[in-house]
């Protein structure tokens, strides 16, 4: 079976630069001969985490609504490519929101240990996390990290490379930038390689 890498976009921006170098990943993994797929959150209807904790007793969402689907749907995964800009030096309210809501995924591990992930499964789930950011400043990522951290160690990913892209104002875009969009490309085949190598026959 085909290496299955899933996209998701955090960015409420359609084909902008966030979106576009997603699209340069799933392209290589594509090539690499993954199957890909592509789910635009700022699409989907969720709200965010109320803190009722009642997912501490019972292990489900009592939200009904897009998110508990998409977070079942990440479990099946192989490969996860999370994408944000940066705003406001952090990733956007659509990717806080969804990781927020993964918190009854967390109790189920933490709490009410329903849920274990052994080293091999995590091994050969690998999570990417793409972001652009308008700054020419080098930390201008950092706030982004363990968000994307906890999030793929909640979902059972190891957190596998960072493609990311700062002054995209200088470059006007991510298209003027000189070599992010083949890196991305290359990245998403040498990831899809990396997983075969690690699924048994
Ligand atoms: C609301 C908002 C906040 C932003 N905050 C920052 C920021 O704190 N630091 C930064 O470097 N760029 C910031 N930017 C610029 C974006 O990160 C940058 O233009 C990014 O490439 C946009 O990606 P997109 O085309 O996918 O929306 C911000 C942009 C917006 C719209």
């Amino acid at each position: 079976m085909s290496v299955r890498v899933l996209g998701i976009s955090g960015s409420p921006h359609r084909h902008g630069n966030t979106e576009t170098l997603l699209d340069a990943f799933l392209e290589g993994a594509g090539n690499a001969g993954g199957s890909v797929e592509k789910t635009i959150l700022k699409d989907l209807d969720y709200t965010p985490c109320r803190g009722c904790n009642i997912c501490h007793k019972e292990g489900v969402c009592i939200v009904k609504d897009d998110a508990p689907g998409l977070l079942e749907h990440i479990l099946s995964a192989d490969c996860l490519a999370v994408a944000s800009p940066i705003y406001s030096m952090g990733i956007t309210a659509e990717l806080k929101g969804l990781i927020d809501r993964a918190q009854y995924i967390w109790a189920r591990k933490f709490v009410l240990k329903t849920l274990y992930f052994p080293d091999s499964h995590i091994r050969r789930h690998k999570g990417i996390f793409i972001s652009t950011a308008g700054l020419a400043w080098d930390n201008v990522f950092d706030a982004a990290f363990p968000a994307i951290t906890a999030f793929f160690n909640t979902m059972g990913f190891e957190y596998y490379d960072n493609i990311i892209a700062n002054d995209m104002d200088r470059y006007k875009g991510i298209r003027g930038h000189p070599t992010a969009l083949a890196e991305a490309r290359a990245k998403g085949e040498e990831v899809v390689r990396v997983i075969e190598r690690l699924t048994p026959d």
